[in-house]
């Protein structure tokens, strides 16, 4: 990958990169379209890479389609795919992880451990291979956003970071591969997230400041749907992940499923 993205650095072409773990969506062609628009190359990488996974996760089953997801790039315009395998990412020998400090450490980073060291890794080793100009992450994933900035930020990657907001399905549900895991009444469940986000817009907009409060409201909403199992609600500060803030971010159980969300209260909710 490196020699190619050599040679179109070389012809002064600027190289995008999105980042993802295949199984794509209309999220991540979002993002395509946006690296399509802002450069004279695409790269899109798909790994699904093991390390970010914890040992009881999803890493066995999730969702995989590469000959789906070569076409819809195809279609998209994107010059090369790249589908390192994990020997070649991780050979037995490999000992190097990458910790972020700070942001990387409460919600996502303490339910799910080691989870942003895998991603701050591999996101780490995809820029080495591709030397982006700039690369492209969802809204959805808002912590990763934040902890990947902090990661170009201290290490000088050069990489300018673009954040691409979340889409979501007519009902308010935010796009993701995890979706197909849900059944009928899971994925009715599923709408609480939205709803929730939407309401906590609401109290925000009418005069709500206090984190405390508005996540009170926004865990009561979450609560009020039997087949959710709520992991946490928070207000807080986008680049930190630590109060106070203005962004709602939350983690359900439904099933076996597990469910991110995230609004940036101080702004209108239109999903
Ligand atoms: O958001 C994802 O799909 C993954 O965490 C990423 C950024 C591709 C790293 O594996």
């Amino acid at each position: 990958m490196l020699e190619a993205s050599r040679q179109w650095r070389v012809a002064g072409r600027s190289i995008g990169l999105v980042p993802t773990m295949g199984a794509l969506h209309a999220g991540h062609m979002r993002l395509v379209e946006m690296a399509r628009a802002e450069n004279d190359v695409v790269v899109v990488s798909i790994f699904v890479n093991p390390i970010q996974f914890g040992p009881n996760e999803d890493l066995g089953r999730y969702p995989r389609d590469l000959k789906r997801d070569d076409e819809l790039l195809a279609k998209a315009g994107v010059d090369a795919i790249f589908v390192p395998e994990v020997r070649a990412m991780y050979p037995p020998e490999s000992s190097t992880r990458v910790h972020v400090g700070g942001v990387s450490e409460p919600l996502e980073g303490s339910a799910r451990p080691g989870h942003f060291e895998g991603v701050a890794t591999v996101v780490t080793k995809l820029f080495a291979a591709v030397e982006p100009d700039r690369a492209y992450f969802g809204q959805k994933d808002a912590q990763q956003v934040a902890v990947v900035r902090r990661l170009a930020l201290d290490l000088d990657l050069g990489v300018e970071i673009r954040v691409v907001p979340t889409v979501r399905e007519a009902d308010g549900l935010a796009l993701s591969s995890r979706n197909v895991y849900l059944g009928t009444a899971e994925r009715e469940a599923a709408t609480i997230l939205s709803k929730a986000l939407r309401e906590g817009a609401a109290a925000y907009a009418a005069g709500e400041r206090d984190p405390d409060r508005l996540r009170v409201l926004l865990l009561a909403r979450l609560g009020s749907e039997p087949l959710v199992e709520v992991e946490y609600a928070e207000v807080v500060d986008p680049a930190t992940f630590r109060k106070p803030g203005s962004l709602a971010v939350m983690a359900v159980r439904i099933g076996k499923t597990r469910l991110i969300d995230n609004h940036d209260l101080a702004l209108p909710f239109l999903g």
